[in-house]
């Protein structure tokens, strides 16, 4: 099949950018959307013109690298898959694309497709850790942990860091990503001694990043490519209140 793309061109976050017309060619239904844009790229290149930069890096949908809009929508129209294991197969012959990076504040664009995502860096180092010693592996598995509590954290867990949440947000908050973050900790036991002060000092980090406050839309967890339900958003605001019950001055 060929497809039109229109393309996000920036060579950096002070320039102005704007869309460019591509044209993918005898594109195998069988390719994965960055395997298109690779081919894209080849062409560019033979051509002595700038490749598309994107990130990407495992391929495989669990390492969070890749991710930009497609035709308005996060990593593109298929539910809970990434840009790198979305294939071909989901377009038609002579389809148009719109490709653009994440849209927000907190995320500025590098390059083309490609956003500054150390806000989430900074929000985990504010809390994202444990800091007392849970000895070695087989120490960690003789701790008992409901099987609920498990399911939950194990589930928050899954949160790639991709960003898309962040992208599809009307706020550009980034509450999903940092409720999953706070949620995969604080539903375990070790993760107890710290809970109150974690929820407080990611939050803050979330703030002053520039992410926006949530205000209950839902999209983020539309576009979640991990399935992270809006329900660890309200978790985390549950323990943010008691956390400023017990640290009334913080
Ligand atoms: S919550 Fe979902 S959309 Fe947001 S960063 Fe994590 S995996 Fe990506
Ligand atoms: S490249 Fe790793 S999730 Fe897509």
């Amino acid at each position: 099949m060929n497809l039109k793309l229109h393309v996000w061109r920036q060579t950096a976050a002070a320039d102005k950018g704007g869309f460019e017309e591509y044209t993918a060619e005898n594109v195998s239904e069988h390719m994965s959307f960055l395997e298109m844009l690779d081919v894209v790229n080849e062409k560019l290149t033979a051509e002595g013109k700038d490749p598309i930069a994107f990130d990407h890096d495992c391929r495989e949908g669990i390492c969070g690298s890749c991710g930009f809009m497609i035709n308005g929508q996060p990593h593109g129209p298929k539910d809970q898959t990434t840009v790198c294991q979305l294939h071909m197969r989901n377009y038609s012959d002579g389809q148009e694309l719109w490709i653009e990076p994440w849209r927000a504040t907190a995320f500025p664009v590098v390059r083309d497709l490609v956003v500054d995502r150390s806000g989430f860096d900074r929000i985990i180092a504010a809390g994202g850790y444990i800091s007392v010693r849970t000895g070695s592996a087989p120490d960690a598995n003789n701790i008992p942990i409901p099987k609920l509590s498990l399911d939950f954290a194990m589930d928050a867990a899954e949160c790639i860091g991709c960003g898309a949440c962040v992208a599809a947000c009307p706020n550009a908050s980034a509450m999903l990503f940092t409720s999953a973050k706070v949620a995969h900790l604080g539903a375990l036991p070790q993760g107890q001694p710290e809970r109150y002060t974690r929820v407080a000092e990611m939050v803050l980090v979330h703030d002053e990043e520039g992410f926006g406050h949530c205000t209950n839309h839902g999209a983020c967890q539309t576009a979640c490519p991990k399935g992270i339900k809006v329900d660890y958003i309200a978790r985390l605001n549950a323990d943010l209140r008691k956390s400023a019950l017990r640290h009334p001055a913080g």
